[in-house]
């Protein structure tokens, strides 16, 4: 039977793992993995050089005004065979993985020329089929016909054990109940705004991973889209 390149949408909670199984399935596939989260973190990065977000406050006109002059891109590094991220020529990818910028996502993330800007974006990316887009809103907004789309969850705590894992591993020296609260601010915060929240797609398959192993998540999670790839 014929296999088609498709268009993936994979949205879930905060560190659910939908990073990690994005990449194995873009890789798998030769597909191209888009991190829209990335670029979520990589404006909040600027709006934090920019002076524009400041003790839990975003300066809300003052960083549209500047989005005009915000020039976020993905570049693939061969050495690490992933997609980074660049701010002005700058990359990014490590200083938008951390703790300060978790914290300052949400609100930034929430302003609705900031998710126009971005999904303009995104929706470009995705042109043409062999794509898999992670996020909060792919399968509900950015992508509405994408042809599979995951949900990912688990427990709070358990994300939050493997978040804070991740950061260590990067030397970041953060504690268990500064990620759990953050984790749980960031379900709160994505969940309720007014823009495109955070909820599963009507016709999203969901997965709670709570109890399983990356491999075998990986593992069904491939059927599935290799059975998908024969259908559309
Ligand atoms: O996937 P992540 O944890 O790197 O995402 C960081 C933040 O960006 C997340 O807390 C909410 C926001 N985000 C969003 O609002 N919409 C997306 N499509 C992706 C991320």
């Amino acid at each position: 039977m014929a296999k088609h390149r498709i268009t993936i949408a994979i949205d879930g909670h905060s560190s659910a793992g939908k990073s990690t199984m994005a990449k194995a399935l873009a890789k798998e596939l030769n597909y191209v993995y888009v991190d829209t989260g990335a670029m979520y973190r990589g404006v909040t990065l600027y709006a934090m050089k920019e002076r524009l977000v400041m003790n839990g406050e975003v300066d809300e006109e003052g960083l549209i005004r500047s989005l005009e002059r915000l020039f976020l891109t993905f570049r693939f590094n061969p050495n690490t065979e992933c997609s980074e991220m660049y701010l002005s020529g700058v990359n990014i990818e490590k200083e938008i993985r951390t703790m300060e910028v978790a914290k300052n996502v949400s609100l930034v993330s929430k302003i609705p020329a900031v998710r126009t800007k971005l999904v303009a974006k995104q929706r470009r990316m995705a042109e043409g089929s062999g794509v898999v887009m992670d996020g909060r809103d792919i399968g509900t907004v950015v992508l509405p016909n994408a042809d599979l789309k995951f949900f990912m969850t688990a427990d709070p705590e358990v994300r939050a054990w493997r978040r804070l894992r991740e950061l260590q591993e990067n030397g970041k020296d953060v504690t268990y109940n500064e990620v759990l609260e953050n984790v749980l601010e960031r379900d709160r915060l994505d969940s309720e705004r007014a823009v495109a929240p955070l909820k599963q797609a009507k016709d999203a398959i969901v997965i709670d991973n709570s109890n399983l192993t990356t491999e075998e998540q990986y593992e069904f999670m491939l059927n599935i889209t290799k059975k998908r790839m024969e259908e559309v």
